[in-house]
């Protein structure tokens, strides 16, 4: 097991059948395999320029959703969690970032009828919020309780609708603030935060990834780009305009750990 504590970003290839991704709530609308890939290695440069290793795993065309990792696995400091996705098509995906992770993480996973997607899942210091969500039931959110207890995790059910997961609606970008939908997901249970809204014309904005010291952000969403960097928040701009055609968003492309 790799010990030194490296910024890791896990990334994986997009898929050339992934026109047949998975959609909830989006009409299906043609995807130009070429440029997505081409936003996917600008996503990776972004993460490369702020610091992280990009381990990139193998496109796999059986596999239309797989360059969407962090549905599949959740990765804490003390252990990775091997999530067993909501859609039955994406369970195999598991193995190829189960195989990636072990040399990192000592490794765990949700057995049935647990199901749970790593878009879900959104962790603030030692606390862990997982959405209730078409992909993500209650029995996996008591085994991830189960598995995080013991490690002074404190885990918070959150009912989300509207969106497809969790992270749709709600992301950290800093350590007390998150960005949020709330047509999407309840507030209650983040009253401790200081809440930035999405724009009223961008609802799909909610989703940020939380870097080290800046976010990775979608440029088609420039006047909720605008409150986050009135917030002082960095922003490192990312074009995924194609890649959303799949119901992805810049989470869902990397599993990030590291210092
Ligand atoms: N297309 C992303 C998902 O539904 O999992």
């Amino acid at each position: 097991m790799i010990k030194v504590e490296l910024r890791i970003a896990i990334t994986r290839e997009i898929s050339p059948a992934i026109e047949r991704c998975e959609l909830a709530h989006l009409p299906r609308q043609p995807i130009d395999l070429d440029r997505a890939r081409r936003q996917h290695h600008a996503y990776e440069q972004r993460l490369k320029e702020a610091g992280y290793s990009c381990v990139r795993l193998a496109a796999d065309v059986t596999m239309p959703d797989s360059a969407f990792v962090e549905d599949i696995a959740v990765v804490f400091d003390e252990v990775a969690i091997i999530t067993r996705p909501g859609a039955a098509s994406r369970r195999v995906e598991t193995a190829a970032v189960a195989e990636a992770l072990r040399a990192y993480r000592p490794l765990q996973y949700i057995d049935p009828p647990g199901t749970i997607d790593g878009g879900d899942v959104l962790t603030v210091g030692r606390r862990v919020f997982i959405g209730e969500s078409a992909r993500t039931n209650p029995a996996a959110i008591a085994q991830m309780q189960s598995i995080l207890a013991p490690h002074g995790y404190t885990v918070i059910g959150v009912a989300v609708r509207g969106c497809l997961h969790l992270k749709s609606a709600v992301t950290a970008v800093a350590g007390n603030i998150l960005l949020i939908n709330r047509d999407w997901a309840p507030t209650e249970c983040f009253r401790s935060f200081a809440l930035v809204d999405v724009d009223p014309a961008e609802p799909a904005g909610a989703n940020a990834l939380r870097l080290h010291d800046r976010v990775i952000y979608p440029a088609m969403f420039p006047r909720t780009r605008a409150r986050l960097v009135d917030r002082g928040i960095q922003v490192a701009d990312v074009d995924v305009s194609e890649i959303v055609k799949a119901e992805a968003a810049v989470t869902c492309c990397s599993l990030i750990f590291g210092p």
